[in-house]
């Protein structure tokens, strides 16, 4: 059911979903008494924990200060002139229209901050997961607050990346199209290569050759190379006055012909609704067009499973069972603040799963990996855990615990703290024992790889060499990877650069320092995270409704009726 790790260019609309809408109504799980994970913090845990608590409110003091900067986008003058003047929505208010709820995933929200061309707060462009007419749909939208919306090389990298995420989890995907193109200081890292402008494009006209229902709303400028996004999309609305559509503006024209014209005439929404049939419906102002947006939604072919009936009492009663013994907030104390701060990572489990409960799979071999399966508000897992350094017998047991969940179509979780340095593998006595391990690395890589069950890492502490491959990596596709804020990503951790160098080195001492000194300002997570490394930073007592809410979100695939017809994309007139 979950055979659907596609790659857009890869595989193109072969997507061998099966239907399994009148079916999957009906379906229940299998009743489950998995043993619960008896983990109270003991005083023996205290100095650890507390060490890890304050480090971990370091790290949330930062996000909050992050997540406000980017709540101010392009800045008070920006957003007067997006607002009064070109009397716009912005961009949170528009998705308020769009959306059924608030309570949307938003993805990667700090990418594009303090990066070397500047400070471009979201990459200049919201993107996540919401909720319209009860249906999980991407969305992807420009705030044209930042420099009039346009394009830097962060901002194409975000859109490609949620493009991915719609094709991945086959979830609709909505454009609110707000765009001056490229921005043109950096035209040479937007436009020619495979992963750049371009793209964007190209991946419409397959998601839609896929049956990935692709929807745009026109509520500004689209010009250049916007143009095309809501020409490619399968329906289009626009908004009258603030929506234009054209490849170049009224000042381009005067300068090659002379001629004087307004934005208005020039690409309108009268003209591409009337005129040039571009667009598929009119709107007056923005509301009517989230409404339009909203009934277009409305139309596509999903059957969602009827919401259960529970009497009050029923309900508060199993809510109150299947949450884990321990508060949330535990977590906290257990977020790593580095290698050395680590506790056993079951307790993370048990502050996760649906009443702390855990099957584990092979207790008694290759403790440094923990393997078993556990639920999460009701959706079955299969948990693959760091608990050490990811030994030989630790590989082979994460093999075969990543096939056996492939083979029962189990989604797996990853949660991910790797060893600071990686393995040795170059002292010539341990020369059999290295390539032993190695070769139970290089398995697990193949099983991690090949499987075709949808994939979550969450990196809740650090994120190293090779092992962080085997524990999913961004390289190895899951369909989300989050980051706690205590996390570390880079080759090694920082303090152990002295493993990258060649030990004759002159001035080795120096130059370890530099390293090391770089490695602490280039591991951070919010380092990892402006440069879209992962679908965000997340806070570690959100980390079970993140979860939810992935889980949730990867499922409503069962519910689209009719994925397997190939076809070419939608073709306009
Ligand atoms: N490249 C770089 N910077 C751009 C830009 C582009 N394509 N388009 C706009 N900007 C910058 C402006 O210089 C301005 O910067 P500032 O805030 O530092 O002064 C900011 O974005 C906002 O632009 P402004 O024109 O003041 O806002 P607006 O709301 O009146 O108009 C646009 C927004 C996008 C409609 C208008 O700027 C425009 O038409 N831009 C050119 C579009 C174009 O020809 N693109 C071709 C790309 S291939």
């Amino acid at each position: 059911m979950y055979r659907c790790t596609i790659r857009l260019a890869e595989q193109h609309w072969k997507c061998p979903v099966r239907c399994m809408s009148a079916v999957a109504k009906r379906r229940r799980s299998l009743p489950s008494a998995f043993p619960v994970l008896e983990l109270p913090l003991q005083p023996f845990h205290q100095h650890v924990y507390e060490a890890n608590l304050r480090n971990s409110n370091t790290c949330n003091k930062k996000f909050v200060e992050l997540s406000e900067k980017v709540r101010k986008g392009g800045g008070q003058n920006s957003i007067e002139r997006h607002t009064k003047r070109n009397r716009k929505l912005l961009v949170r208010d528009r998705l308020r229209l769009l959306l059924d709820d608030e309570d949307f995933l938003e993805l990667s929200p700090f990418a594009g901050l303090n990066l070397p061309y500047g400070d471009i707060p979201s990459a200049g462009c919201l993107t996540g997961i919401g909720r319209i007419c009860g249906l999980w749909c991407v969305f992807i939208a420009n705030d044209a607050t930042v420099k009039g919306g346009t394009a830097y090389p962060i901002t194409v990298k975000k859109q490609l990346r949620a493009q991915d995420v719609a094709t991945q989890n086959r979830l609709p995907c909505v454009y609110l199209v707000d765009s001056g193109g490229a921005f043109l200081p950096l035209q040479s890292e937007i436009f020619p290569d495979k992963n750049q402008g371009g793209r964007t494009f190209y991946n419409e006209a397959i998601m839609s050759a896929m049956k990935i229902p692709q929807v745009s709303v026109v509520c500004g400028s689209c010009t250049a190379g916007g143009a095309y996004i809501p020409t490619m999309a399968e329906e289009t609305v626009m908004v009258h006055r603030i929506g234009t559509i054209f490849l170049g503006g009224p000042p381009l024209v005067k300068a090659a012909t002379g001629e004087e014209v307004t934005p208005e005439d020039l690409g309108g929404a009268k003209l591409h609704a009337e005129v040039s049939g571009c667009v598929d419906h009119f709107a007056w102002e923005e509301k009517e067009a989230y409404t339009y947006t909203r009934n277009i939604i409305s139309t596509l072919n999903f059957q969602l499973p009827e919401e259960e009936e529970h009497d009050e009492e029923k309900t508060r009663k199993r809510k109150a069972e299947e949450e884990p013994l321990y508060s949330s907030e535990e977590l906290l104390g257990l977020a790593p603040r580095s290698y050395n701060y680590t506790l056993d990572v079951k307790m993370v489990i048990s502050r996760l799963t649906d009443g702390s409960r855990f099957q584990e799979f092979k207790a008694r071999y290759g403790t440094t990996l923990i393997t078993g399966f556990a639920k999460i508000h009701g959706h079955l897992v299969g948990i693959v855990a760091s608990n050490g350094e990811l030994s030989y017998q630790a590989a082979l047991k994460g093999s075969h615990f990543v096939q056996l969940c492939d083979q029962r179509d189990v989604p797996l979780l990853f949660l991910q703290n790797t060893a600071p340095t990686p393995a040795p593998t170059r002292s010539v006595s341990k020369a059999e024992m290295n390539s032993n391990h190695l070769k139970a690395q290089g398995s697990m890589l193949s099983a991690v790889a090949c499987a075709s069950v949808p994939k979550i890492t969450v990196v809740i502490g650090g994120c190293h060499g090779a092992d962080s491959y085997a524990m999913c990596g961004r390289a190895f596709e899951p369909n989300f990877l989050f980051l706690w804020p205590n996390a570390r990503v880079s080759m090694v951790a920082p303090g152990h650069a002295g493993s990258l160098l060649p030990s004759d080195a002159e001035q080795q001492q120096q130059q370890e320092d530099d390293m090391n000194k770089r490695l602490e300002e280039e591991s951070s997570a919010f380092f990892s995270s402006a440069r879209l490394w992962d679908d965000g930073v997340i806070l570690p007592q959100d980390t079970r409704k993140v979860l939810r809410d992935c889980l949730d979100i990867i499922k409503q695939q069962q519910y689209q009726i009719s994925t397997e017809k190939g076809q070419s994309a939608l073709l306009r007139v």
